[in-house]
Formats: structure tokens, C-alpha cells, sequence
């Protein structure tokens, strides 16, 4: 326990994140406040929490005694004074910048001058929540992913005023939580959601195309290149209403740059409701299960694959040539928050940026669109023969 720096920390927020954040911290050995404005929320989180512990005790990860330890490290409640003696407090709120802000600004004014403030904010910047405290130097994104007891990757987003140092205590404290930090820039989706934008942008578009169907494109990301789930199927995983949000939201803050630009299938299937698993029907019904599209022939199969992962590698490449993160940061954050079964720096290194670039050489020459416009360097690294690894 006392390999922790922050032993007092406070979570904002109770939905899925709050609860989740709470746990991993409270069972590293802090102290954990959690608070909602609703006890609904509160009183779910305890639930879930304790279900949670349970799950662990069923298959002897912690101990009983353990598990009233971790319980008995976090207090809940629906005041902010909760917060006074907390050295860091983790906003899991609604995603909506307001909301956060004003949260900040009255925790500002308890908690004490060397508390640090963090967000777990998806996509709203780091910058613009820091904007209005006092010192905005303690403010930095600290961004789970979901489910947050399971998922081990953490990115961790200093802004352009966070004080020197600041990401890198908090990286050693996230690594004390037990699980795997990255540091990444404060730009639109940070390194996993930019970089991931591909897979279902990409693979929407090959639909669109009339190239191949949903189980089609699915089957080609499972069998060529080993990723868990299929494109489709995860969409349908994470809820078209998120992703589709997501996607807009790193569109237009990117000044609608063309990579990122939405599809109207996902639009029109975000608008009729059609969220995926858990509103029964997505691009699959999951109601009425329809029967699987015979696998299609291995030259398809191979066109597919090669096209998408082209698309995800440079945007990975690209992330690097903006400094968003370092290399092993990008090929980290990739493999343990979306469960990628390569990092995508080493995926460019074996097939060769050779043929990464004359791919979307080829896509930019068919299309004529700037989403397929080549990122400097992997036009360098094709042209100097050179390898990341
Ligand atoms: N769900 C995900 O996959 C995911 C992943 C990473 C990050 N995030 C981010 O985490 C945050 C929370 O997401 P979630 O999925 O847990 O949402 P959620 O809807 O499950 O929970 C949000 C909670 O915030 C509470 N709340 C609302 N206003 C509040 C206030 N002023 N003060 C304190 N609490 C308040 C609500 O009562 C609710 O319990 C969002 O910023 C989201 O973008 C979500």
C-alpha cells in the first residue's frame, strides 16, 4: 500500500466508468470516495461492485477477507465534501462539457491546493475542462476503458498547461493500480480512438462499395488477421450510437478532416435505433439470428484484410508523425485497450511500408479523395526502407 502516492482518491461519477475506477483503486489499496449526484447511481455501483468482488472470489482471485477490505476502502455519497482530504479525485460524470467544468470548478474550491484533478473524458480535451480553475496545472485525462476492472489500458493526457512532471507521477500510480499507461497528446480521441477509427470507417466503406457484406468483412479481420472480433460485430458490441458519436466527434474536431469523416450507413442505423447488441438488432439481428453467409473465397477475403489493416497502419504511422504518442505507446494502447492482435507499428515493420504506401498510393489514385492522401512518414520510412523495430 504505501507504494502509492495518491492514497486518498476521490471518483465523480457512479455509471459504469465511476464504478469500475473505484474498484481498480480501491483494490490497489487507496482509500476511494465515491460520488453521484443521484443515489440510483450510487446504490448501482455498490451492487455492481460487490457482484464484481464476487465474481473474483468465485474463482479464488481475492479472498473473502480481501473483499470486505476493498469494500471497506471505498465510502459513497452525494456531497462534495467528501472530497476535502481526497490527493486526487478521477471525474467519470456525463459526457457533456458543462457538466464537467462546473463539477472542477466547486471541487476546485474544497480540496486542497495540491489535489490533482483528472478526467476521464472520452472526448472532450483536457484543455478546455482546465479552462476556468484556478490552477489548471493539476488538471490531467486520466481515460479508462470499459469495462475499466477488466480492460488494462490506461491513457494518460497532460494538457497544454499541466505542470511538468505531473504525467509522470500519475503513470507510475496507474502502473501501482495494476494496469498498463500510455502517455498521449491532448488531440481528438487520443491514441486509441483516432487510430481505431479506421477499422470501422474502412470496413463500412467496403460495404458501401457493394465489395462484400457485414459477415464478410468480419470473417476476413477474424481469419487473416486474427482479430478477435470482426469490424461489424463490434460495432454492434460497442452500441452504433456510441461509436457513431464517437466518430462524428473526432470528425469534427479534427476540422472535418476526411479520414474521419462518418458514413451515412452508420448514421442511418444510429438514427433507426439500431444500436447492436443491446437493443437487439444492429448489423446483425440478435433477436432472430440469421443464418451465416457462406464464406466467401480467399481472394476476397485477402482484399478485404489488406485494405483495412493498410488504412489502420498508416493511421497509426501517422499518429506517430504528430507526436500524439511514442511507438511502443501506440502499438501498447492498441493491443490492451481494444485487444488488436499486433501492434500496428510492428503489423507496418512485417508487411513493409513499402507496400503500405503503394496501397494507398493505389486508393489515392482510384479515389482521388484526401482520406487516402499518404501521411509523411510512411512515405519516408517506404523510401529510406526502414523499420520501426
Ligand atoms: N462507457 C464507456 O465506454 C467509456 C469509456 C471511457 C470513458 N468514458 C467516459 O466516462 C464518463 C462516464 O461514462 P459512463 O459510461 O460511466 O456514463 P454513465 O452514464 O454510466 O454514468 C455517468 C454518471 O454520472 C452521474 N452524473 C451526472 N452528472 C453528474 C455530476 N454533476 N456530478 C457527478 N455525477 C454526475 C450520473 O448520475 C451517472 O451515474 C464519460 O465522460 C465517458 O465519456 C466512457
Amino acid at each position: 500500500m504505501s507504494k502509492l502516492k495518491f492514497n486518498r482518491v476521490g471518483i465523480a461519477g457512479a455509471g459504469a466508468m465511476g464504478s469500475g475506477i473505484a474498484q481498480v483503486i480501491a483494490t490497489a489499496g487507496a482509500h476511494v470516495f465515491l460520488y453521484d449526484i443521484s443515489n440510483a447511481s450510487l446504490d448501482k455501483a455498490e451492487k455492481s461492485i460487490a457482484q464484481s468482488l464476487e465474481i473474483l472470489l468465485g474463482k479464488n482471485k481475492i479472498t473473502e477477507a480481501e473483499k470486505k477490505a476493498i469494500q471497506g476502502r471505498i465510502t459513497t455519497g452525494t456531497s462534495l465534501d467528501g472530497f476535502i482530504d481526497c490527493n486526487l479525485i478521477v471525474e467519470a460524470a456525463l459526457e457533456e462539457m458543462k457538466v464537467k467544468q462546473d463539477l472542477f470548478r466547486s471541487l476546485e474550491e474544497r480540496v486542497s491546493p495540491g489535489c490533482v484533478l483528472a478526467s476521464n473524458t472520452s472526448s472532450i480535451s483536457i484543455a478546455s475542462l482546465s479552462n476556468g480553475l484556478t490552477n489548471p496545472e493539476r488538471m490531467i485525462g486520466i481515460h479508462f476503458f470499459n469495462p475499466a476492472v477488466l480492460m488494462p489500458l490506461v491513457e494518460i493526457i497532460p494538457s497544454v498547461l499541466t505542470r511538468n512532471g505531473l504525467a509522470e507521477e500519475v503513470f507510475a500510480e496507474v502502473k501501482a493500480w495494476g494496469k498498463s499507461p500510455v502517455i498521449a497528446k491532448d488531440t481528438p480521441g487520443f491514441i486509441v480512438n483516432r487510430v481505431a477509427r479506421p477499422y470501422y470507417g474502412e470496413s463500412i466503406r467496403i460495404y458501401e462499395e457493394g465489395i462484400a457484406g457485414f459477415y464478410t468483412i468480419d470473417h476476413a479481420m477474424k481469419t487473416m488477421g486474427g482479430f478477435k472480433m470482426g469490424p461489424f460485430e463490434l460495432m454492434d458490441f460497442i452500441g452504433n450510437d456510441v461509436n457513431y458519436k464517437v466518430t462524428e466527434s473526432v470528425w469534427t474536431q479534427f476540422f472535418f478532416e476526411p479520414r474521419y469523416k462518418p458514413s451515412l450507413t452508420q448514421k442511418r442505423y444510429f438514427e433507426a435505433g439500431l444500436y447492436g447488441r443491446k437493443s437487439g438488432r444492429g448489423y446483425y439481428n440478435y433477436q432472430n439470428p440469421e443464418p451465416a453467409a457462406p464464406d466467401a473465397n480467399p481472394e476476397l477475403l485477402g482484399k478485404i484484410f489488406d485494405r483495412v489493416i493498410t488504412l489502420l497502419i498508416h493511421e497509426a504511422a501517422d499518429t506517430l508523425f504528430w507526436g500524439i504518442a511514442g511507438k511502443e505507446d501506440i502499438d501498447t494502447a492498441m493491443m490492451r485497450g481494444v485487444n488488436y492482435p499486433k501492434g500496428l507499428l510492428k503489423w507496418g515493420d512485417e508487411i513493409g511500408w513499402n507496400v503500405i504506401s503503394h496501397r494507398m498510393q493505389g486508393l489515392y489514385e482510384r479515389y482521388g479523395e484526401d482520406r487516402y492522401r499518404l501521411s509523411p512518414l510512411v512515405f519516408e520510412m517506404a523510401e529510406q526502407n526502414k523499420t520501426f523495430y
